[in-house]
């Protein structure tokens, strides 16, 4: 039987490699002051440790040696668990005597329901540390069982974003969470979010907060040669509207009121010269490899560049934030109705990259009025000669960029192809509202009206 001494001991050096500094979260009491500049005034960027290589993944098993880890939770979906990455995941533990219980039951674009399996079965196992492998989907619900499993008196409204939930502060420290993505898009191996679908409001929402990043994140361009032309797809335009969004978003400097202790600065900033620097990175990569890694599975540069710029534009969302492609791709997903995409299992569902991706040509020709030089550059990071081209005309440039794109990529024709109508738009609008985050860090203020108006005009695109 393991002595108590071995139990203090053990417990004391998880609670030194879970990371205390203010990247993985604030922990202890939060002061505040009562008066604080209407606007903000600094911007900070935070980030997992990011460590990139062709398989690197073998590297984990030493990895949690090195944390003292002895009980682990890995965590994948029900396809993911018999593809290559979690076999080497599961060699790397077992060659290095790791103690491991696997959960492939993660939901596809997971709900508050699929979320809450997995918080239980991380209760149940007492794990001292997780690992997340597979895309998205199982990199969010991995953040979530930590933290809830964490706090296991908490509410699951208790964290989730306001106004749906409460926003709660995260105090209580989380266990190391190591995350090895295996599709090239989301970038949530770097992010402070966890991101679901609430089934009573069919619309996305999440938890932000910076004490759920993964401490590690191992990006190993293996695991991308297995993905589906379609996920290809769908994951690169989730990178292509998250540079996009970043890039675009309201700057840092016009975002308020600023925080009343830096503990609480927002995890969605806007847009800042760091960011920037990531965003422009990510747009030069699509322009170069997006259509390569889709036209060819086996096109190892395009492939492992494309799994690059997920985990960069992950840095730029992390930081600046995204605004309305996101905001209403959000109940565009949660009201799906009949579509059931190739390669995403048969269930009806509208993937990630997919709904944000199809307002976009409407929201940039929307935001270009507030700043036409940055649309102007955008569009010319991503392969459009902008030369003389006039500051009148930069929301239809980088929209019909955008359009180039996605009929190259057989994009359908907007929000029709989803099998939404004019009919279905209040309730999309409805939807969006409560996506205070996300409309607060565009870069115009949006009435009502102005989210119709651009749904509207997203029913068909080309
Ligand atoms: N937390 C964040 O910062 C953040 C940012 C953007 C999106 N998201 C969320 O991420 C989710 C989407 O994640 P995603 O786009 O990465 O896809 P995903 O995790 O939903 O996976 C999509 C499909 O690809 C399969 N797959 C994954 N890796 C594979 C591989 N290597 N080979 C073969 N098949 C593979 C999966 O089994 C699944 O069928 C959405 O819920 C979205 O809201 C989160
Ligand atoms: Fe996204």
């Amino acid at each position: 039987m393991t002595s108590r001494k071995r139990v203090f001991e053990l417990l004391r050096t998880i609670n030194v490699a879970a990371c205390q500094c203010p990247a993985h979260g604030f922990r202890g009491n939060i002061q505040v002051t009562n008066s604080t500049p209407e606007k903000d005034y600094a911007f900070e960027i935070k980030c997992s440790t990011v460590r990139y290589g062709l398989g690197v993944t073998k590297e984990v098993g030493l990895d949690l040696v090195n944390l003292a880890a002895k009980n682990v939770c890995v965590m994948t979906d029900p396809n993911v668990v018999s593809l290559k990455p979690t076999k080497a995941v599961l060699d790397s533990l077992t060659k290095y005597g790791i103690n491991y219980k696997v959960f492939d039951e993660v939901r596809v674009e997971p709900t508050d329901s699929s979320f809450k399996a997995a918080i239980l079965f991380a209760k149940m196992g007492n794990f001292d540390s997780f690992v997340a492998v597979g895309g998205g989907s199982v990199m969010d619900t991995c953040k979530a069982a930590n933290l809830y499993s964490c706090d296991p008196e908490a509410d699951f409204l208790d964290y989730v974003n306001q106004p749906i939930g409460k926003g709660k502060q995260v105090t209580v420290p989380l266990k190391p969470l190591i995350a090895i993505p295996t599709t090239s898009g989301t970038g949530s191996e770097t992010t402070g979010m966890s991101i679901f679908d609430y089934e009573k409001i069919k619309a996305k929402t999440g938890i932000a907060n910076a004490a759920l990043r993964p401490l590690l994140a191992l990006i190993d361009p293996l695991h991308t040669l297995t993905v589906p032309r379609n996920v290809a797809i769908y994951s690169g335009f989730d990178i292509f509207c998250h540079a996009l969004e970043s890039f675009t978003a309201i700057p840092y400097t016009e975002r308020g009121p600023a925080p009343a202790n830096p503990a609480l600065r927002p995890v969605y900033q806007g847009s800042n010269p760091i960011s920037d620097v990531w965003s422009r990175f990510c747009l030069q990569a699509l322009a170069k490899y997006f259509t390569r890694s889709v036209n060819n599975a086996d096109d190892l540069e395009a492939r492992s560049s494309m799994h690059l710029a997920a985990t960069m534009a992950g840095v730029g969302i992390g930081n600046a934030g995204v605004h309305l492609c996101h905001g209403l791709a959000y109940p565009i997903a949660g009201n799906v109705k009949k579509f059931v995409p190739d390669d995403y299992g048969k269930d009806p569902i509208i993937p990630h990259g997919l709904s944000v991706v199809v307002t976009a040509p409407a929201v940039f020709r929307f935001t270009a009025q507030s700043d036409p030089d940055k649309h102007l550059e955008a569009a010319n990071l991503l392969g459009t000669d902008t030369t003389g081209r006039k500051q009148n005309d930069a929301g239809r440039i980088l929209s019909d960029t955008i359009l180039s794109y996605m009929d190259k990529m057989g994009i359908g024709d907007g929000l029709s192809s989803l099998g939404y109508s004019i009919q279905d738009i209040p309730e999309l609008v409805k939807g969006a509202l409560p996506q205070h985050r996300l409309l607060k860090l565009t870069p115009l203020q949006q009435s009502e009206e102005d989210l119709y108006k651009l749904l509207e005009d997203s029913i068909t695109i080309y």
